[in-house]
């Protein structure tokens, strides 16, 4: 009896923690800055609404003036660039990375797939999947690896 109490609050607790980051994630609004002329980026914002993120999509024609402004460091640069509960999140970034940074809440600036790797949500082609890592970057430029992908 003791041990089927435990278990069922094991279970509670683990559907709260579940609700938990759902609600986290509804709760922002992710805004994502994209050129007029670029398709994957449309692919990727596909990718995080299914997740369940609310997205203000914006088309600009001066992406780099966005990614300065914001602070991303050059060497990380893709293609999209958004912005959600404060961070930075650059290029094909998957969705479940971006749940963990808002469950997280490092102190960092943003996170960002450098780039454009094959396999990462929004540029699927075929099976072809590159290995590739999601890094962390502060407000100085100093970056570390969040999440490492792909590989298979
Ligand atoms: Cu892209
Ligand atoms: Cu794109």
């Amino acid at each position: 009896m003791k041990v089927l109490k435990s278990i069922g609050m094991l279970i509670f607790a683990g559907f709260s923690l579940n609700l938990q980051a759902e609600e986290a994630a509804k709760a922002v609004e992710m805004t994502v800055y994209r050129s007029p002329t670029c398709g994957c980026c449309e692919i990727w914002l596909d990718h995080v609404k299914e997740s369940g993120i609310k997205i203000k999509d914006v088309v600009s024609d001066d992406m780099q003036a966005i990614k300065a402004k914001l602070g991303l460091p050059d060497k990380l640069a893709s293609c999209h660039t958004a912005v959600i509960d404060g961070y930075v999140i650059e290029g094909h970034v998957p969705a479940a990375d971006i749940q963990r940074l808002l469950q997280t809440k490092p102190k960092v600036l943003g996170i960002a797939a450098p780039g454009m790797p094959m396999g990462s949500p929004g540029m699927e082609v075929g099976n072809k999947k590159d290995e590739y890592e999601v890094k962390s970057f502060d407000k100085d430029g100093h970056f570390e690896v969040f999440a490492s992908h792909g590989g298979s």
